[in-house]
């Protein structure tokens, strides 16, 4: 059988949320699936910028944006959320797991509370979100995840330990879930960045200079966020039909470097 070689990054068309859409990466990613007429929903801890930023969208592209204040960390918050999302948006079938925070205090000033909040906000949101969002990923053909990890899943590195532990469970976590999904038809990846110039990275581009990152990527440069939402709406995308349970590692050539 012959398949279909036309494109088709606009497909599915059903709706997409984002957690931490309100900057960075999510807001890139946001910005890319409604480039291509996607409606999307914007979670952040910040309800103000959420709601900014899905004002901006709704603007700048002419698709449905809802902006949201929610708490990934709590379970219950994360609940009541898809319901009021599912009440404003038809059709969810597509959900962008970008919330984050890092820790900076190595094992010396790693504390109970630290840990509990880098796991829950990285990694055990993740099934949660899942399970909130299940009957209209089910339900919707084409329903796809993409889950944030990033190169320290797999490089060391003693500045955030609590991060770094998080980041590994999303790859195995992926792993575990594409199986379960795929019985629903729903892909599931994750997708690894390397250092993208956003908020999150502005202290250490302070702290060291961007001169101490760039030095190790074989293209000789971080990356801009939009680099990374590209492939988030690619990986939501029937152009990605036969992908899941992987890793994509977007990184400009920093894991493969012995620079
Ligand atoms: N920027 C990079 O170089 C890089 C590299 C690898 C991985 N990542 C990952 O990409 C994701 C996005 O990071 P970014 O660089 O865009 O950072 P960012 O700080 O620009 O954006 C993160 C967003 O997440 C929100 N957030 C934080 N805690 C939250 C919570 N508990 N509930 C809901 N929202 C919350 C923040 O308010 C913020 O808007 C993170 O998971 C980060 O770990 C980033």
């Amino acid at each position: 059988m012959t398949q279909d070689i036309t494109p088709q990054l606009a497909s599915p068309s059903t709706a997409v949320v984002i957690t931490g859409g309100a900057s960075g990466l999510g807001k890139a990613s946001a910005r890319a699936l409604a480039a291509v007429g996607r409606p999307v929903a914007i979670w952040d801890l910040d309800d103000r910028r959420a709601k900014t930023a899905a004002e901006e969208i709704a603007s700048e592209f002419g698709v449905t944006a809802v902006g949201m204040g929610v708490d990934v960390r709590d379970l219950s918050a994360i609940a009541a959320a898809a319901e009021g999302t599912r009440a404003l948006l038809l059709g969810i079938g597509g959900l962008v797991h970008c919330a984050g925070i890092v820790d900076t205090d190595s094992i010396d000033g790693l504390t109970q509370a630290s840990w509990d909040s880098g796991i829950a906000v990285h990694l055990r949101a993740i099934p949660f979100l899942i399970k909130a969002f299940l009957p209209d990923l089910k339900a919707n053909p084409g329903s796809a995840i993409v889950a944030t990890a990033s190169i320290n899943a797999t490089l060391g590195n003693a500045v955030n330990p609590v991060y770094s532990a998080g980041k590994g469970g999303v790859l195995s976590l992926v792993r575990s879930l594409a199986d379960r999904l795929a019985v629903d038809g729903i892909r599931i990846n994750s997708v690894s960045p390397g250092q993208i110039v956003t908020p999150m990275m502005q202290s250490a581009i302070q702290a060291r200079g961007p001169d101490f990152f760039e030095q190790r990527i074989l293209l000789g440069r971080m990356g801009e966020p939009e680099e990374i939402g590209r492939v988030v709406r690619f990986l939501l995308s029937d152009e990605a039909s036969y992908i899941t349970a992987a890793e994509i590692v977007v990184d400009g050539g920093n894991i493969s470097s012995q620079r």
